[in-house]
């Protein structure tokens, strides 16, 4: 059992939570100030085994506007992981020095393997190409205070829909919402992943494939650009064939409602032209600053609230069973244990959701 507040994917809290945390947010924004000594005494850890600008600084500017501390490192070559340690260890000593622990890592599932042996609250700050549930508060803030709803909502995803966290966590927290409805614009190669079009399905969202950004841009309330994720291709030259597919450019935006507005989680690349930025409908630098925001009352809620007494993994343990995924965080951590939850003629990783046919 665990007894810590743990955010590793948008399920771990209620959607009436979820709009606790978004409304906390959206009160400290009118007054940061009167929060500046709401974590007096704690200490925020930030472990970034991958690249960050948004997402460390964010929670880390969170941490200080709080009064709070911050330790960590954004270059895991300059700790003990360079020396060959494995993340069990780092974790289990870090969450002893820390009040809650931030962590990005390469490998898909590497924060349920992180809070499996924690001492303190885990946040997913990305893992791999999974998920990256705090990116999707910001999301949601940023829909809230631009458009004022969460549901009745066309939403378009172009870019790299398989590789892309942030949009796996979005599409799984709006599909929880009613009536809305995605558009997903993406080549075949980087197409949404069917266990997340799956989840669209039984949550009853619809959604629909295209291959341009003209096909569907004049039905949406939203259009969310993401960057091709270069770093998670198996060779450059399946990256160069997918590179530079999707640009929105001014042109394309006279064909969008006057109330669309654009999101990208940052950073770009050059898959929205930098003309666009003047446009009022574009969101992404106001987005970027709701994350501070939405990451100060993150951890306010995750230190406050009543802990959530529930098991991390609930599936049967196959040990013998090697998860196919080569970026799953068991084929390198070795001592977890491979759990899947059986669902008759496939076992589904309970790390990374990679679906193994029996
Ligand atoms: C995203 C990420 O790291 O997944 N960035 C972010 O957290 N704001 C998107 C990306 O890197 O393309």
């Amino acid at each position: 059992m665990d007894k810590f507040n743990h955010l590793i994917d948008m399920d771990d809290y209620s959607v009436r939570q979820w709009n606790e945390i978004i409304e906390l947010a959206e009160k400290i924004k009118v007054d940061p100030e009167s929060y500046g000594d709401r974590c007096k005494g704690k200490i925020m850890a930030t472990l970034f085994y991958e690249p960050s600008t948004r997402t460390q600084m964010s929670f880390q500017a969170a941490m200080i506007r709080l009064g709070g501390s911050i330790i960590g490192f954004d270059n895991p070559s300059n700790s003990s992981v360079a020396k060959g340690e494995n993340l069990k260890d780092t974790i289990k000593i870090v969450s002893t020095y820390s009040d809650i622990l931030v962590m990005r890592h390469t490998q898909e599932g590497s924060a349920k393997a992180a809070a499996l042996c924690a001492d303190c609250h885990i946040i997913n700050a990305g893992d791999g190409g999974h998920l990256h549930p705090t990116q999707t508060l910001t999301d949601l803030l940023t829909l809230k205070s631009e458009l004022g709803r969460l549901d009745n909502l066309t939403v378009g995803l172009c870019g790299d829909l398989k590789y892309g966290r942030t949009v796996h966590s979005l599409v799984k927290a709006l599909s929880c919402y009613p009536n809305n409805k995605f558009v997903l614009i993406s080549t075949p190669d980087l197409a949404l992943p069917s266990y997340i079009k799956d989840v669209i399905k039984s949550r009853g969202s619809s959604f629909i494939e295209v291959r341009t950004i003209d096909e569907a841009i004049k039905d949406l309330d939203m259009l969310y650009m993401t960057r091709i994720q270069r770093e998670r291709f198996s060779s450059e030259a399946e990256y160069e064939s997918q590179k530079d597919v999707y640009c929105l450019t001014k042109a394309k935006m006279q064909y969008a409602r006057r109330d669309m507005i654009v999101m990208h989680p940052l950073p770009r690349v050059n898959e929205i032209e930098v003309a666009v930025d003047s446009d009022p409908r574009a969101a992404y630098f106001r987005q970027a600053n709701n994350g501070m925001y939405v990451r100060m009352a993150l951890i306010l809620y995750t230190m406050n609230s009543e802990p959530k007494i529930k098991p991390l993994l609930t599936g049967e343990i196959h040990n013998k069973v090697q998860c196919t995924n080569p970026k799953c965080v068991t084929q390198t951590e070795t001592y977890l244990p491979h759990s899947f939850i059986n669902r008759g003629d496939i076992l589904v990783c309970e790390y990374c959701d990679e679906r193994i046919l029996l």
